[in-house]
């Protein structure tokens, strides 16, 4: 008995002594499995369909172009290409951001920014095609008709419901990304103003004294004040629904990188820092931060946006401190994310990589399913990851 238990106290201690996965390792194993179920994924799609998630009867969910999420499987081809450099990715990159090619004239919402910027705007980065960029500026200026000098942001949903006039929400920032970058790259100063001003009003409104976001707020169009503030797709108006406090780390360090504002940077500090206090040991949110016990499913969508930012934060403050612990936080995700509980083995979770997202609790849409942004910031996380530790 005696040994017996000294056998397993030696197998304990030279498991704890065995080294951890490194980074590049866990990079190259994301990136097969990646390669191998997104160019599967092409077959269950035709002309005009894309990957949106999967149903609750496990089957295959697509989506037309015109869906928010349209641009993250392009977006994701071109990742993979920029990783194994595989011209087989980059044709199904090709064939697939082609597809969205109509969204450059929508402007009845305001997701262009999402939906171009990831598929068409990684496709210039990665060839520098020019017809790409072209698209790019035609999808910006559709997206800047939605601006409003009165209310200074860009509206956000046209459907009105629970008495809204002009909602705007927080993901919105997400889409000033496309308008900076077709500010410089067409010498288009209105496009800047408009980020900028959506930046700043967004800063004024969208925030509580924590430094956490409301999802939605409401103005009057008439006279631009605030009529109302909300966390429409959160557990409550007062609570913080976990997608939303990413999208907001991610949009004020995006438009830091953008514009070099010192008050864009300061502010997605306060958002790390209140998340740093926040997040749960493993790294990966709650789907909201205040859901109570029994309710808790955890959102890999939103743990792939926050560490995608926390390395982008980590490269641009100054503080050596901070930059060690936000891209530790980032590297702590990154592995929680890459374990079997989220990782898809090769060949199940209908061709998508991360299990375990929640797209929409309140309406029972999505709930602890694969989506197809959870995907795209993983893949984007570990990209930026890789180039910060080189
Ligand atoms: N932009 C919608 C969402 O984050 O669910």
């Amino acid at each position: 008995m005696k040994k017996k238990w000294l056998l397993l106290g030696f197998t304990t201690f030279l498991i704890s002594c065995s080294k951890q996965e490194s980074m590049d390792t866990l990079t190259a194993r994301v990136f097969t499995i990646a390669e191998q179920q997104y160019l599967a994924m092409d077959n269950r799609l035709d002309d005009t369909t894309l990957p949106q998630s999967i149903t609750p009867d496990s089957t295959f969910k697509p989506s037309t172009i015109y869906w928010w999420c349209s641009g993250f499987y392009p977006g994701s081809l071109w990742y993979i290409y920029e990783y194994t450099q595989n011209n087989a990715v980059k044709a199904l990159a090709e064939k697939n951001t082609l597809k969205l090619d109509p969204i450059q004239y929508v402007t009845n919402d305001h997701d262009v920014g999402f939906q171009l910027n990831c598929s068409y705007g990684n496709g210039f980065r990665l060839t520098g095609n020019e017809a790409y960029k072209n698209v790019l500026y035609q999808g910006a200026q559709s997206l800047a008709t939605r601006f409003s000098p009165i209310t200074g942001v860009t509206r956000s949903w046209d459907f009105l419901r629970r008495g809204w006039r002009y909602p705007v929400i927080i993901d919105n920032m997400m889409n000033l990304e496309l308008l900076m970058f077709a500010s410089k790259a067409f010498a288009n100063d209105t496009l800047e103003y408009i980020a900028r001003t959506h930046a700043n009003t967004t800063l004024k409104n969208h925030f509580r004294e924590d430094y956490s976001s409301y999802h939605l707020v409401d103005y009057d169009p008439e006279d631009g004040h605030v009529r109302s503030r909300q966390t429409v797709q959160g557990y409550a108006n007062e609570s913080l629904w976990g997608r939303g406090q990413a999208w907001a780390l991610y949009g004020y360090t995006m438009m830091y990188r953008m514009t070099g504002d010192e008050k864009y940077l300061i502010h997605a500090e306060h958002i790390a820092d209140m998340l740093l206090l926040r997040l749960p040991a493993d790294g990966v949110p709650y789907w909201d931060f205040d859901a109570p016990n029994g309710n808790e499913y955890r959102d890999a969508s939103a743990g792939a946006i926050m560490a995608s930012a926390f390395v982008e934060l980590s490269g641009l403050v100054r503080d050596k401190k901070m930059k060690k612990t936000y891209l530790s936080m980032a590297e702590k995700q990154l592995r929680t994310l890459a374990s079997p509980h989220y990782l898809a083995e090769p060949g199940t979770n209908c061709n998508f990589i991360l299990k375990h997202s929640v797209g929409n609790l309140p309406e029972k849409s999505e709930v602890d399913v694969p989506l197809s942004y959870a995907d795209y910031y993983f893949l984007e996380a570990l990209l930026r990851y890789k180039k910060a530790t080189e």
